[in-house]
């Protein structure tokens, strides 16, 4: 055998031998660990706590050290949370490939939840943008908890007086999701048709009112108990998955948002103009390579064809956290509210999430 057969050979089975052994390192789920004591005279928080991997069985309401704000650093006592499919991709580790920032075995942090809304109770000596009694509202770790740390640099923003802590504590993850697919991967132009589907969920209910509100004519994709609920949010056309498909339809559109990820690149081509443009939202499911596939396929196909494929990972800032408060206070939108649950019933909410089949936002009542 020639010498470079005998090379590639042997860096194929490198190759191989590094992808399975880095496989079995990422699938690896350590056991639970025993919750650390807490210090004699502290004061405790009940708070959601995960110590492994798993399913939502792994979530304990325990009762943790009360954080103590730093110079920088403001206390935020919690009223309002919201669920997010995030929520238990983190919980279960899953796509493993996000383990190499969450955590291989076990997760690196132990707290769950993102998007929250409460009242400032202390601040740290350096802190200028926050006082004790401001209402505020964001995106932080941890959120399903009695209290929270921020700080002036966090995603954490007022909340208008005059919208609920459940309103602006259902908004973060999903809404800034909805404006920044539409906005700045879509570049949605009034009166332009977007589809977007699985429009009756939490990124979807927040699409369907913001592309209303840029001048879209639009179209949601949702089951058969949504089709109300969706056209009472603004839209302009209703699709029943369950009826039909839309991508057997006739008829083109400028911009489709996919929260779903169920039909293929080239299906969704189909119904985009010839100048058109894709933003993946929701992948294809699948806890190892599954919800890479289209992606790539995309990458490949990117440079061959006028249209556009847009691969979306939302970010949390202040900036569209003030401009998005601001449609809730001006009435141009709304926060759906599906469920509410305790602290307690966090796990319950996570089961209910992970059917994926809400109607807007789950919420976490904290009072
Ligand atoms: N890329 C990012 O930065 C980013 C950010 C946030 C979320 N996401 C992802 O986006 C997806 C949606 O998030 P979400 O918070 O909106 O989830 P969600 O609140 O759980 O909503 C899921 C929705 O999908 C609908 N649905 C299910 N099957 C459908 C189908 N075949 N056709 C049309 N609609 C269908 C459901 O409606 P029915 O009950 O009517 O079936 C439900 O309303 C998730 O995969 C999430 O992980 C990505």
């Amino acid at each position: 055998m020639k010498l470079r057969y005998k090379i590639s050979g042997g860096i194929l089975i490198f190759l191989v031998i590094a992808v399975a052994a880095l496989g079995l390192v990422l699938g690896h789920n350590a056991d639970c660990e025993a919750a650390p004591s807490i210090p004699g005279g502290s004061e405790t928080m009940k708070a959601i706590v995960y110590r492994c991997y798993g399913s939502a069985d792994v979530l304990n309401l325990e009762d943790i050290q009360k954080p103590t704000p730093a110079d920088d650093e403001a206390l935020v006592k919690v009223h309002a949370a919201a669920v997010n499919p995030l929520d238990w991709h983190y919980m279960r580790g899953t796509p493993y490939f996000m383990r190499l920032l969450s955590g291989i075995g076990k997760p690196d942090i132990t707290r769950l939840g993102v998007d929250f809304a409460g009242t400032i109770e202390a601040v740290g000596k350096n802190v200028k943008a926050f006082k004790p009694g401001d209402e505020v509202f964001g995106g932080r770790t941890g959120a399903f908890a009695d209290y929270l740390i921020v700080r002036e640099t966090s995603a954490v923003v007022p909340k208008p007086a005059d919208v609920t802590f459940e309103q602006a504590a259902a908004l973060p993850i999903a809404a800034v999701t909805a404006l920044q697919a539409l906005r700045d991967k879509g570049k949605l132009q009034r009166g332009q048709k977007v589809l977007i589907n699985g429009a009756s969920g939490g990124v979807g209910t927040y699409a369907v009112q913001i592309a209303k509100s840029m001048g879209a004519e639009v179209t949601g994709v949702c089951s058969t108990r949504n089709v109300d609920m969706v056209l009472s949010l603004g839209a302009d056309q209703v699709i029943d998955y369950k009826k039909e498909n839309y991508i057997e339809q006739d008829i083109e559109y400028d911009l489709i948002i996919d929260n779903v990820g169920n039909n293929s690149l080239m299906a969704n081509r189909r119904v985009l103009t010839p100048n058109g443009t894709l933003v993946m939202v929701g992948g294809s499911s699948g806890d190892w390579i599954g919800p890479l596939l289209t992606p790539l396929q995309a990458l490949i196909m990117s440079p061959f064809v006028e249209q556009k494929f847009e691969m979306l990972l939302a970010e949390i800032n202040h900036e569209d956290l003030n401009f998005l408060a601001n449609l809730l206070h001006s009435g141009k939108m709304n926060s759906v509210i599906d469920r509410r649950y305790s602290l307690s019933e966090l796990p319950d909410a996570i089961r209910y999430s992970e059917e994926g089949h809400a109607r807007g936002k789950i919420l976490i009542d904290m009072q």
